[in-house]
């Protein structure tokens, strides 16, 4: 039988697990009920989630999580949308943390809509079963705004497969279709899950939605912190998703105070996610070589963002893995608000380098290292990881003792032997 837990009155008695929570500036301290934090959404990834959904016009009615874990995400929507929440979460200690980290945000933010407070419910029961939650929160016309659905993992999973996920997502849409409210474009549903998904599990997402509601516009968003990372995959159904793009790239800065930088576009998800063309090419001495955020690549939208670049014509030396690569014809404006931290290193070539790399050869790459005047030098290059430190120490030693100007970078050409000596200023 589902209980009802309110925000307002909910002790933390017996709660144990109290973290505090590294991205909020507001150095909020979360409860997460047995080993919960790992599954908890960070709060500058929730925060910035909700502004974003206050883009979009929503329908009157209940805000929903049917699996709220330990509430954050559902309690970010609250705060940035003004409107109270149902958080619905099977296990018993990780609603009432819930309801006491929404009372937590609620004061701590300094609101004093007491209301918002009052109406917001948490509930300990199956989020599968719609009716029997909108039984007992006796809001039988009242119909679901807005859905959110963040279903746990398996922790060791490797498949990511659909039938792992709890709740499933079938098993959600058929207990909640006959309360949701559905637009002209769908139902407005946010599925956040699993950053690993393949192309084909995504294509079987989007299949199951169309078996419940066909026709339903559809945006997948990437969210990444920056380090190369996608940290959430989530699609956006409906009211929320943007027409005509079926992609969204979203990169939250380091900084909390600074809006993420949002990028719409791309093609819709086919079986063969390869999208980029990698032709066969050679760098030439005074173009540039950038490597691209491994994150944006991997959402579909790096081309839609270089062609606003203004870098010339360009061609994709490397296209997979943790360092993308191109090689272009003009510079990267490093000043430009489009650049959004999204270029890893970039500079012009200034050398091909048609030595091997290893500790024997370090005397010889830093003669021609000085011979460009470079001060400082970083490799960006797979090289074993034993030899990675070493060569960068002897180069770091070595140029320290001369009077370079430069800053530089040597990267690996992807398509031959050699190395590049490119130049970042
Ligand atoms: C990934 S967590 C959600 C985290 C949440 N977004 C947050 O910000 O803290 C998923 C939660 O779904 C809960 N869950 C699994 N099956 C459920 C079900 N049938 N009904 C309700 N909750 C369920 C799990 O206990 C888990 O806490």
């Amino acid at each position: 039988m589902p209980q009802i837990i309110n925000p307002l009155s909910e002790s933390s008695d017996g709660l144990f697990e109290n973290n505090p929570d590294k991205t909020s500036i507001e150095q909020f301290r979360f409860f997460h009920a047995d080993e919960g934090k790992p599954l908890a959404t960070p709060w500058q990834v929730a925060l910035s989630r909700a502004i974003m959904l206050r883009e979009y016009q929503l329908p009157e009615g209940i805000i929903l999580d049917c699996a709220c874990g330990s509430g954050i995400q559902i309690a970010a929507y609250s705060e940035i949308l003004k409107r109270s929440i149902v958080g619905v979460e099977l296990n018993q200690n990780r609603a009432r943390a819930s309801a006491v980290n929404f009372r937590t945000i609620f004061t701590e933010r300094g609101d004093d809509d007491i209301d918002r407070l009052k109406n917001s419910v948490f509930i300990v029961g199956d989020g599968r079963d719609g009716s029997a939650i909108k039984a007992l929160l006796n809001l039988k016309n009242e119909p679901v705004a807005f859905l959110h659905l963040d279903p746990a993992r398996p922790r060791n999973s490797r498949a990511h497969a659909l039938s792992e996920m709890e709740p499933r997502l079938d098993e959600v849409f058929a207990g909640w279709k006959p309360h949701l409210k559905c637009g002209e474009t769908g139902p407005a549903i946010l599925l956040d899950l699993s950053p690993r998904l393949s192309s084909t599990q995504m294509l079987e997402v989007e299949d199951l939605v169309e078996k419940y509601w066909p026709k339903t516009s559809k945006t997948w968003t990437w969210t990444s912190r920056g380090g190369g990372r996608i940290d959430r995959l989530a699609l956006w159904l409906g009211a929320i998703a943007e027409p005509n793009s079926p992609r969204r790239f979203v990169r939250i800065p380091p900084e909390p105070t600074t809006p993420p930088f949002i990028l719409l576009g791309g093609k819709s998800i086919t079986e063969q996610e390869s999208g980029l063309n990698k032709p066969y090419v050679q760098p030439q001495r005074g173009n540039y070589a950038s490597i691209i955020d491994a994150a944006l690549v991997e959402s579909g939208l790096a081309d839609d963002w270089l062609s606003t670049m203004s870098i010339g014509t360009y061609v994709w030396a490397e296209s997979k893995g943790r360092r993308p690569i191109i090689y272009h014809q003009n510079a990267i404006e490093a000043t430009s608000s489009k650049y959004a931290n999204l270029v890893v290193a970039t500079g012009r070539i200034v050398d091909l380098i048609n030595t091997e790399l290893v500790i024997e050869s370090a005397d010889k790459f830093v003669d021609i290292f000085l011979h460009h005047d470079i001060a400082k030098l970083t490799i960006r290059a797979s090289l074993d990881p034993s030899h990675q430190p070493k060569l960068q120490g002897s180069f770091d030693r070595q140029l320290a003792k001369r009077h370079g100007s430069k800053k530089a970078f040597l990267l690996q050409n992807p398509n031959g032997e050699n190395y590049l000596l490119c130049v970042t200023n």
